[in-house]
C-alpha cells in the first residue's frame, strides 16, 4: 500500500540519476525504460566487449521503435544520450538508485552489493532485479539493508508493464512505496510482494513452463503443437517453448532450482530436457538456439 510519506517522518527521495549494473537482455531493457522516462542512466558492464553488446541492444531496441514510427530519430538520440556507458563501478558514486541485472548467482550478487555499498552515496537505494533469489540475503551483504529493495522487471522490459516491488523485513518505512512510485513514473504498474522465492509471477510461471518440458519429454505432443495449443487455446501471446526461449533457458533453469530448493515441490524440479539444453549452451534467443533456432531471419517460431 502507498502510505503517505509524511507518516514515515522523512523527506521523499528523488530519483534522477540511476545506475544499471549488467547490460544483458534485462539490464539493457531496464536502462532503456529509465532513459525513456527522462532519467539519467549510468550503464555498467564488466568489460568493453560486454559494454559494446549492451549499447548494441539499446540501439537495436530503440531502432525498432523508430522503425515502427513510435519514436522520432531525435527522441532516440536524446534517449541514448541520457545513458552513459562505463566499465568502472566507481562511476556510480553519485547515483540515487542502482539496479543490478547480473546473472542469478548469489555470491556474485552479494559481492556486487558489498561493492555498491562502499561506492554509492549513503542515501542511495540499491535495487536488485533478481528473478528468484532472496532479496534479504542480498541486502545482508551491505551495511544499509534497509535501503535494499527488489525491483523485478519482465522480459522484454520496455514492453511488459509490470514491476514487482519486493520489500524485506528490514526495509525502511515508505521505501517500497517510493519505489512503486518510481515504477509508475516509468509507465509501469507496480505490485508489492514479500521476499519469497519467485515472488508472484515466476512462482506461478515456472511450474507451468517446467511442466511443458516434462510433457514434451513424455511424448504427449510435439513442441509446436504444445505451443500452438497454449497460445490459441488460452489467448496467450506465446506458447511455453517460445516463452522459455525468450526468458532464457539458463534463467528458467536457475529459477526452477531455487523454487525447488525452497518448496521441495516436484513441479519445480527442473526437467532433464531443460538441464540438457542449458548444458549444451542452447539458451534460447540470446544464443540463437534453444527450443527453436533464430538464425538470420530464419526463426522457426510457429505463428
Ligand atoms: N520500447 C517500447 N515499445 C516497444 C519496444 C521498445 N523497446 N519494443 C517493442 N515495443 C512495442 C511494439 O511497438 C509493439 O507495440 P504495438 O503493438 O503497439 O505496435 C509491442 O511492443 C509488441 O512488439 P512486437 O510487435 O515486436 O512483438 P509482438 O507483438 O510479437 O509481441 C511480446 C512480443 C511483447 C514479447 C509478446 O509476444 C509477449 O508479450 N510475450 C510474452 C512475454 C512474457 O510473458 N514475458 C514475461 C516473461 S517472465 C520474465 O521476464 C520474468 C523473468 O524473471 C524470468
Amino acid at each position: 500500500p502507498d502510505e503517505p510519506l509524511w507518516e514515515t517522518g522523512r523527506m521523499a527521495r528523488t530519483f534522477e540519476t540511476v545506475g544499471v549494473v549488467g547490460l544483458g537482455t534485462m539490464g539493457a531493457g531496464i536502462a532503456e525504460v529509465f532513459a525513456r522516462s527522462g532519467l539519467n542512466v549510468i550503464g555498467v558492464e564488466a568489460d568493453d566487449a560486454a559494454l559494446a553488446r549492451g549499447r548494441g541492444h539499446l540501439e537495436s531496441s530503440t531502432g525498432k521503435v523508430v522503425a515502427r514510427g513510435r519514436m522520432s530519430t531525435q527522441e532516440q538520440t536524446a534517449l541514448l544520450g541520457r545513458i552513459s556507458f562505463t566499465t568502472s563501478r566507481e562511476d556510480l558514486a553519485g547515483a540515487d538508485l542502482v539496479i543490478e541485472a547480473i546473472p542469478e548467482i548469489m555470491e556474485y550478487k552479494r559481492a556486487l552489493f558489498a561493492d555498491l555499498d562502499r561506492i554509492c552515496k549513503p542515501s542511495a537505494v540499491l535495487a536488485t532485479n533478481t528473478s528468484s533469489l532472496s532479496v534479504t540475503a542480498i541486502a545482508a551483504a551491505t551495511s544499509r539493508p534497509a535501503q535494499v529493495v527488489g525491483m523485478h522487471f519482465f522480459n522484454p522490459a520496455p514492453v511488459m508493464r509490470l514491476v514487482e516491488v519486493i520489500g524485506t523485513v528490514v526495509i525502511e518505512d515508505g521505501l517500497a512505496a517510493e519505489v512503486a512510485g518510481l515504477a509508475r513514473r516509468l509507465g509501469k504498474t507496480p505490485v508489492t510482494v514479500g521476499d519469497r522465492a519467485g515472488f508472484v509471477v515466476n512462482r506461478l510461471l515456472l511450474g507451468y513452463l517446467n511442466h511443458a518440458c516434462v510433457l514434451l519429454e513424455s511424448g504427449l505432443s510435439s513442441r509446436d503443437d504444445i505451443d500452438v495449443a497454449m497460445k490459441l487455446g488460452l489467448g496467450l501471446p506465446m506458447g511455453p517453448f517460445t516463452l522459455l526461449d525468450l526468458v532464457g533457458l539458463d534463467t528458467s533453469y536457475e529459477v526452477c532450482e531455487v523454487l525447488f530448493r525452497e518448496s521441495r515441490d516436484r513441479r519445480h524440479a527442473p526437467a532433464p530436457m531443460l538441464r540438457e539444453l542449458v548444458t549444451a549452451g542452447l539458451l534460447g534467443r540470446k544464443t540463437g538456439r534453444g527450443f527453436y533456432s533464430y538464425g538470420e531471419g530464419t526463426a522457426t517460431v510457429p505463428e
